[in-house]
């Protein structure tokens, strides 16, 4: 994890955020690479959600959320983590984390009893801060999408199976956030609702996690390095019926990097004004703040169904984790050398090739460089750069370490033949290429 977090620092990928006022707990900033990582991750997961789905459809929602919405999905009375003080240094700690009944930091055995703690930040709202009119930082992105439900469907006449997705920030006042940005305070998620007719949810929660393994696989995360892991009865959230979480092999442990939970009609139902004709099988409370009615009609027996929901929900940053980690390798080299290379999905490199003139600010390797880079960065397929170090070793160096797939070098030849050098990254052999060829080469590189 140290050397991943090094990394992470020294190429701009993750840094420490507020750092230079000594930091704030539970809090990442992403760095031009990382940003670019991010985006690439995020686009991965929206095009195979939405894109090759016609009946998955995306929404952008706020973050601030009425706090009635977090009363009725059960959040403002349950979203607790279970905290303990130790009554000598006064450190908080998360109850269940406990390796054993000693405080961490001080070794005290003076603990309280454990109390619950709600995670979710409250901000007020309006100029007058009275402490009544306040909002909460949404805890997860779902609470919106259910919200939306009826306006889902009425705008684009859904019948069941579909599915709403929402990639977006979530906040969460962990006890104790750690190891680098697995567990934050400020974190993104990708969530899936997937509404199904009651009956059918079984089958398809047993889908949505061959699937979810499946994609983690095609970003670089093999099936060896994952795990199910079935939530047993008593750890389940207060609104599933079942949960499978997946599971990584961290560096600092096996733990979870997607939940993927059979959340039955609850929060549709939590959200519904239910004037007694509909069917609920879950333990909600009456709502009478909703003006709403959340459920479809079948479209063979015209009845009001509520549907099921299966949820499979990812962790942008616990995704990062597990890509880099995954793709991080020291190589030795012969004589004795080294070399660290990211071996990124090529859809997920921040950079996906580099133009490097042989020699600094040499203005015929320049232009024939800049205009290479101008015509790649066209095709759309993300990041070029043009690299003016004048050091190809050197260039190399970084781009391996970055996950660059490819680096392609303008020398005094291609100035006579119109060729250049590309290497690839992962096997670091050259090959010479016609400049005219390398637009071709560099789509095909990217859609291995
Ligand atoms: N809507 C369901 C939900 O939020 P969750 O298991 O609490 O379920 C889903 O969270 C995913 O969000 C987790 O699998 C994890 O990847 C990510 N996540 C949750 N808490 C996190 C935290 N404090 N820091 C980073 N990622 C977190």
């Amino acid at each position: 994890m140290d050397e991943l977090v090094a990394l992470c620092k020294r190429r701009g990928f993750i840094f420490q955020s507020g750092e230079i006022y000594g930091g704030l707990q539970g809090m990442y900033d992403y760095g031009p690479l990382g940003v670019e990582l991010k985006n690439n991750l995020k686009r991965a997961w929206w095009s195979s959600m939405v894109y090759e789905n016609d009946n998955i459809e995306g929404l952008d929602a706020a973050i601030l959320t009425n706090p009635l919405i977090l009363k009725h999905s059960g959040h403002e009375d349950t979203f607790s983590d279970p905290m303990v003080d130790c009554k000598s240094c006064q450190a908080r700690w998360r109850a269940d984390l406990l390796e054993d009944t000693k405080c961490p930091a001080c070794k005290s055995s003076d603990l309280t009893e454990p109390r619950p703690f709600n995670l979710m930040f409250k901000t007020s709202v309006g100029p007058i801060d009275d402490g009544k009119s306040f909002a909460y930082l949404r805890p997860e992105t779902a609470q919106q999408i259910f919200t939306n439900f009826k306006n889902v469907v009425d705008s684009t006449s859904k019948s069941l199976p579909f599915g709403i997705v929402q990639i977006g920030k979530a906040f969460r006042n962990e006890i104790t956030p750690r190891n680098f940005i697995f567990r934050v305070r400020e974190f993104e998620q990708m969530e899936l609702e997937f509404f199904v007719t009651p009956g059918t949810d079984e089958e398809w929660h047993n889908t949505w996690v061959e699937s979810r393994v499946n994609w983690w696989e095609a970003q670089g995360v093999p099936e060896s390095s994952l795990e199910l892991y079935e939530v047993p009865a008593d750890e389940l959230a207060h609104y599933s019926k079942r949960t499978v979480d997946i599971m990584y092999k961290f560096p600092h442990g096996v733990e979870e990097l997607e939940g993927i939970a059979n959340r039955t009609d609850f929060d549709l139902g939590s959200h519904t004004k239910n004037q007694g004709d509909l069917d609920i099988s879950a333990d909600v409370m009456p709502n009478n703040a909703s003006n709403s009615k959340l459920a479809i009609q079948d479209i063979d027996t015209k009845k009001w169904v509520v549907p099921y929901v299966i949820e499979p929900s990812a962790g942008v940053d616990r995704g990062i984790l597990a890509i880099l980690n995954e793709s991080y390798e020291v190589q030795e080299l012969e004589g004795g050398k080294e070399r660290t290379v990211l071996h990124l999905k090529p859809h997920l490199a921040p950079i996906k090739a580099a133009v490097i003139p042989l020699k600094k600010n040499n203005a015929d390797l320049v232009k024939t460089a800049s205009e290479l880079k101008k015509s790649l960065q066209k095709l759309n397929l993300g990041r070029v750069v043009l690299e003016n170090s004048g050091n190809i070793g050197k260039s190399y160096r970084r781009h391996d370490e970055i996950g660059t797939p490819l680096c392609i070098t303008i020398d005094f030849d291609t100035l006579e033949d119109r060729s250049a050098t590309i290497r690839d990254r992962d096997s670091m052999k050259q090959e010479r290429i016609s400049l005219e060829l390398i637009p071709e080469y560099l789509i095909k590189a990217m859609n291995v």
